[in-house]
């Protein structure tokens, strides 16, 4: 199967000023390559500062402005350029961001899914995008600031899937929620990715990924030390890195017995 996403040596580096002139980079992401089939869910599970939030933000070219990226990231077959992906992303790409602050404050939530469009084929989708999520119609009225941190999270989820994206990446989407809520997002993903998509699934929680994903990259100090399918995870076998067998050792369901 053709990857819709592939990212080839993706480092991602910033300059440190030391004394006087002096400047060191420091590498957030080393030579990190990947692949996300459509109709599969891919995982990315690293611990807290590994560079995970830095990933997402390289493939859609929102890196900050002191980061130097190197590599190469190709979307359906053609070269990711900063250009392609501001005219892709919240069309055919999607980017679930970390932060629900990506909200806008100064608009109601209708709007901003709608994305300006006022015919009623949007209107539609809009209502059913929320409705899949839990959140009534109601909520289209609301401002960002009237919603729970819970309804915020799900409200960016759907403005994410509302157009049927082909690629969608999703940085740590379901934090604030609880297990059911999770789980029943994460559920969505796999509808999404039933549907043809391909999900790129950030997490730093393992029990999460094996719920949701085909395939899961571990990721460690900005480098890919283990890819293995998702089902490598519930038996333990197959995890080649040291680190993966660490992870898997710490989840609860294989603590050993006391
Ligand atoms: N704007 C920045 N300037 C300098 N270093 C940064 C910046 N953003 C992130 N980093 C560094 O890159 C590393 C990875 O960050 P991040 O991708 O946010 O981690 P994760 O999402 O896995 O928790 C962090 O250790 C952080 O120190
Ligand atoms: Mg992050």
């Amino acid at each position: 199967m053709e990857p819709i996403l592939t990212v080839e040596r993706l480092s991602v580096t910033f300059d440190r000023y030391g004394q006087g002139l002096s400047r060191t980079g420091v590498s957030a992401i080393r030579e990190l390559s990947l692949t996300v089939e459509p109709g599969r869910v891919t995982a990315v599970v690293g611990e807290s500062g590994s560079g995970k939030s830095l990933l997402a933000h390289a493939i859609f070219h929102l890196l900050p402005g002191n980061a130097r990226m190197e590599g190469t990231i190709f979307y359906d077959g053609a070269p990711l350029t900063a250009r392609r992906a501001a005219e892709l992303r919240g069309r055919e790409i999607s980017l679930i961001p970390q932060g629900v602050t990506y909200l806008d404050p100064m608009m109601k939530i209708g709007g901003q899914l709608r994305r300006g469009r006022r015919d009623v084929a949007a209107r539609t989708r809009c209502r059913e995008a929320l409705e899949r999520y839990g959140l009534g119609p109601e909520v289209e009225e609301m401002y960002p600031f009237e919603l729970s941190g819970g309804m915020a999270r799900r409200v960016l989820i759907a403005s994410a899937v509302m157009d049927a994206p082909r690629l969608i990446v999703a940085d740590e989407p379901t934090p604030g929620l609880d297990a059911r809520a999770a789980k029943r997002i994460l559920g969505h993903f796999r509808e999404l990715a039933e549907e043809g998509a391909g999900v790129l699934f950030i997490t730093h929680d393992l029990e999460l990924a094996c719920a949701a994903a085909h395939k899961i990259l571990v990721f460690q100090e900005g480098r890919r030390v283990d890819e293995v399918p998702a089902r490598c995870f519930q038996t333990g076998e197959g995890l080649t890195h040291p680190y993966s067998a660490a992870l898997w050792r710490a989840m609860p369901r294989n603590w050993p017995e006391v």
